[in-house]
This record gives C-alpha cells, structure tokens and sequence, in this order.
C-alpha cells in the first residue's frame, strides 16, 4: 500500500519559525510510519491578499492553481501555525480563503478540504497560556469547511526552549496524527 500523504501548511513565513521547526519535526518523526510529509511553503507562492476581482480582472492567479494542485492530492493536512493576537495569522488566513473557493459551477466550495482529515499545531513563546485560542481557531475554520480535525490539538509552550520531554510530546503527538490520518483518510479515492 502507497503511503499517506499528508500536505502540511505553516503559517509563519519567517525563516527561523519556531512552528516551521515543530512542522518538520513532525515530518521527521514520521518517517518510517507509512506517512509522508508534503510541505507547501506559503514564501514560496507569495498570493496577494484576497480580493475576488482579482480573478475578474487578471483571472485565477497561477500560484494557487499549483497550491490547489498539491492540497487536492493530498490524503490529509496539517496546519502548524503561531497564535496571533488570539487566533491564526493572516498570513494562514489568506492562503485558506483563496484555497476553499470554487474555481467553477460545478465545483463546491470548500471541495479541497471538506472530508479530508487534518491535524494542527501551534507552537508559542508563551510560556504557559498562549495558543490554545489559535488551535480552536483552526478547528473552527476547518469545521466551516468540513474538514475531520483531529480530537487533541498541540501546543508546544516555551518554543525557544525546547527540551527533551516536549520533543517526546512532539514525537507521541507525530504518531498521533498518522494513526489519526490512517483512520481518516481514503487512499482508494487516489
Ligand atoms: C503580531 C503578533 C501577535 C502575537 N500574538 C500572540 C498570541 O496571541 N498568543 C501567543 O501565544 N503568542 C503570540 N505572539 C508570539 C508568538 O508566539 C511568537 O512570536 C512566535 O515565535 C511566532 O511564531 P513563529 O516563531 O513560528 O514565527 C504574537 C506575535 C506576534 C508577532
């Protein structure tokens, strides 16, 4: 059986993101689970912020017709983003508006995500409140759109200090989502 494919969204574009990190750690403990991390960096398609006469005007813009392509192959997605005053950034935001639009009559709103599975993550310098209204924002949106989201959302505290137990919370959270992911996901429809 081909592995899961699992299309993983941060929502920070800086370089030395402390949720990139947690992204590919969880990729990286994943390996050898029947799982591959696909990672679709939002530095790399630079969309314009959202605007719908923009597709009237200049058409579908090229990059989110190969962001749509990478999402719609995927099995499942996970979105890793910091918490910004209380929920994601817009930066996240942005890219998911233009991802759940319908590209024409006969295609649903919401199409990439709605009965795909997906997991989230929010890693914050907060040493103990931040991020868990980040998470339920995500859970929120993904809800909306009909995606299945994972029961336990995780929130790595103290980002910049990681330490041996919380790469074992990232660990036990890795194989959480595959085995989450393996429930969830229909490879047959692939
Ligand atoms: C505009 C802004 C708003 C923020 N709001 C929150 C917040 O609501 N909760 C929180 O825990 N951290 C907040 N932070 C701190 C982030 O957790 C911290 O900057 C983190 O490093 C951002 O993630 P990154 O390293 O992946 O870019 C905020 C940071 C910025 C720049």
């Amino acid at each position: 059986m081909r592995k899961i494919r699992i299309v993983a969204i941060c929502g920070s574009l800086r370089h030395a993101s402390y949720n990139k990190r947690l992204m590919y750690a969880l990729g990286a403990m994943m390996q050898g689970s029947g799982a591959e991390m696909v990672y679709l960096d939002l530095l790399e398609y630079q969309l314009p912020l959202f605007n719908q006469d923009i597709i009237k005007e200049f058409g579908v813009p090229h990059e989110l017709l190969q962001m749509r392509d990478i999402v719609a192959k995927a099995d499942g997605l996970l979105v890793v983003s910091p918490e910004y005053c209380g929920s994601i950034t817009g930066v996240l935001k942005n890219a998911i508006d233009w991802l759940s639009i319908s590209l024409s009559k006969e295609e649903r709103i919401y199409s990439l995500f709605s009965g795909k599975p997906m997991a989230a993550a929010v890693a914050t310098t907060s040493k103990v409140v931040g991020g868990s209204k980040g998470g339920e924002h995500i859970r929120g949106i993904a809800s909306t759109m009909g995606a299945i989201m994972i029961p336990h959302i995780m929130v790595l505290h103290d980002a910049a200090h990681v330490d041996i137990e919380s790469l074992e919370h990232v660990k036990v959270f890795a194989a959480d989502i595959v085995a989450f992911m393996k429930v969830f996901c229909k490879l047959g429809d692939k």
